[in-house]
């Protein structure tokens, strides 16, 4: 079975493409087999990772049942991608039927043998592409960016949360709250820091103790068609979603002898 985990924020620049690459990177190099997908229509997950997702299909061929999902899954230094592009833009409109809610969940029940984890990246909105996430997982990691203002907003991640449990997936919960971009000397004040546990409280959850620190590496990465573990394993960032891997999987995937 897969554990499959959603990267969600509504809001947008917050690091959700960032984690999405740097938990499979991670994961992979700890040997499980991983499974990115990207449910974003700016196509950044696959774009981050070197693939061309121009001319590739993707995962709306996938939604709309037009090609089996193993054609569309392609391979990089991160792990196995299912690509986004722009056309997925139009789900909002088009996927429209009964059980819409469920397109993915039922094209990844295929592959539960598959894969060790399964992360998916999600759009910076609340819509149809969102809720196929949150039906389609068994967790959440909540990235945000430690400054007040963008601390605000999380009842509309609550309410969408508690629709989807309420209607199509009562096991979904979140995993915690992740800091990013986090800068101890600037930002590890008090009031920040009681304001994400106090959101993450009302999630019934907490703020991961690993806070991911900010780094011009994770901005040059994608450049060189790799995750900040690949890019730079021994920047802060990766440093840090070590740190979280290790948080969340410790003992179950320990990180690689560095001598071998
Ligand atoms: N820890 C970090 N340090 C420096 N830059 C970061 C960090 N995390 C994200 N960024 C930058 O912030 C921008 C938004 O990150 P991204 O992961 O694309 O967010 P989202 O997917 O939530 O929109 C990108 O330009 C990325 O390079
Ligand atoms: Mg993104």
């Amino acid at each position: 079975m897969s554990t499959v985990i959603a990267i969600t924020n509504q809001k947008g620049g917050v690091g959700k493409t960032t984690t999405s690459s740097a938990l499979l990177a991670a994961l992979k190099q700890r040997g499980a087999h991983v499974l990115g997908i990207d449910l974003d229509p700016q196509g950044s997950l696959g774009f981050c990772l070197g693939l061309d997702i121009e001319s590739c299909a993707t995962i709306y061929d996938v939604m709309r049942g037009d090609k089996p999902v193993r054609e569309v899954i392609l391979e990089t230094d991160s792990g196995d991608i299912l690509p986004s592009n722009i056309l997925l833009s139009g789900a909002e409109l088009e996927f429209n039927r009964p059980g819409r809610e469920f397109l993915l969940k039922s094209q990844l029940d295929e592959l539960q043998d598959e894969y060790d984890f399964i992360i998916i990246d999600t759009p910076p909105a609340l819509n149809v592409l969102t809720v196929n996430a949150y039906v389609a997982a068994d967790s959440l990691i909540i990235p945000m960016a430690p400054e007040i203002l963008s601390l605000l907003g999380v009842s509309q991640i609550r309410e969408t949360i508690d629709t989807v449990r309420r209607h199509y997936n009562s096991r979904l919960r979140v995993l915690g709250i992740l800091l990013n971009k986090f800068n101890p000397r600037l930002n590890l004040n008090r009031e920040v820091l009681e304001l994400s546990e106090q959101i993450a409280e009302q999630l019934d959850s907490k703020v991961f103790e690993s806070k991911i620190r900010a780094s011009v590496s994770v901005a040059e990465a994608p450049a060189h068609g790799e995750s900040v573990i690949g890019y730079a394993p021994h920047s802060k960032p990766a440093l840090d979603f070590q740190s979280l891997v290790d948080e969340l999987w410790g003992r179950q995937f320990p990180l690689p002898d560095d001598s071998d």
